[in-house]
């Protein structure tokens, strides 16, 4: 590890050992909860040397793994994946602080309308692991769908449809609730009854072909009015508000080793 990058600010080593994100490891630090060297420092711009100081939260030794860096961003609608777009729409890059981390990328990628779970990271080599469809990596979707979803249709899905890119495989499939869709006036007369209503489903596939979900459903029939990803392997979005982003703890960070293979 290099030692050009100390003196470190309190607050940016324990986000980069996964304490927190540097906001809630401010509040950390504010809380008492943080000693280095045995003192507690609650000063937001005090410095730190990992190399020689011992740092730790609520009393265990906190350490910086290497130079590896790994977030999980709750994506809006809106942002195309990519760190880089010629044509200049908004991309995820303006939304995870790529110039402190120059090295960060996507792993994989969601729709420029879908939600939810997107990973960064900067080991090339466990991304190419996560994604290589050997290791089928889990991946949850609640999605809103057009219509009532019969079990028919969920147990087809679950069995693998046949796209132009060939079968998918077996899918997780779980019919939620059906609720009358919120339509215009003109939209309640034009569209067919059934259409009318729409159902919450989560699905889960080991797979991560372009625009898979929504093509699963239009393959049965069921246009995707939304599509969140909740989960990828191990990791859950829980309650991480949309927009934001946060470190991975260092438990998360072996837990997609562990998923990798
Ligand atoms: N499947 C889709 O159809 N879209 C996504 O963004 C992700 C999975």
């Amino acid at each position: 590890m290099s030692t050009d990058i100390y003196p470190m600010r309190l607050q940016k080593f324990l986000a980069r050992a996964g304490a927190a994100s540097r906001r809630g490891s401010e509040e950390l630090m504010s809380a008492g909860r943080v000693t280095v060297n045995g003192c507690v420092v609650t000063e937001l711009g005090s410095k730190v040397d990992p190399l020689h100081d011992v740092i730790c939260l609520d009393g265990r030794p906190l350490r910086l793994g290497d130079d590896s860096v790994c977030l999980m961003l709750n994506k809006p609608a809106g942002y195309l994946t990519t760190m880089d777009d010629p044509q200049g729409r908004p991309t995820v890059r303006e939304l995870i602080p790529a110039v402190e981390h120059p090295g960060l990328f996507p792993v994989g990628r969601l729709d420029f309308d879908t939600t939810g779970l997107l990973l960064f990271m900067t080991d090339g080599e466990l991304a190419h692991r996560l994604l290589h469809p050997s290791h089928h990596v889990s991946k949850r979707y609640r999605a809103v769908v057009a219509g009532r979803l019969s079990e028919a249709e969920a147990e087809q899905l679950r069995q693998g449809v046949l796209l132009k890119d060939g079968p998918t495989q077996p899918a997780g499939v779980e019919i939620g609730e059906s609720s009358a869709r919120a339509l215009s006036p003109r939209a309640r007369h034009t569209l067919p009854a059934a259409a009318a209503e729409q159902t919450t489903v989560w699905c889960t596939i080991r797979e991560g072909r372009k625009r898979q979900v929504r093509r699963m459903f239009a393959h049965i029939g069921h246009e995707v009015l939304e599509l969140e990803r909740e989960a990828f392997g191990p990791l859950q979005l829980g309650g991480l508000p949309s927009g934001q982003w946060r470190y991975l703890e260092q438990a998360e960070i072996q837990a997609l080793h562990q998923a990798a293979g």
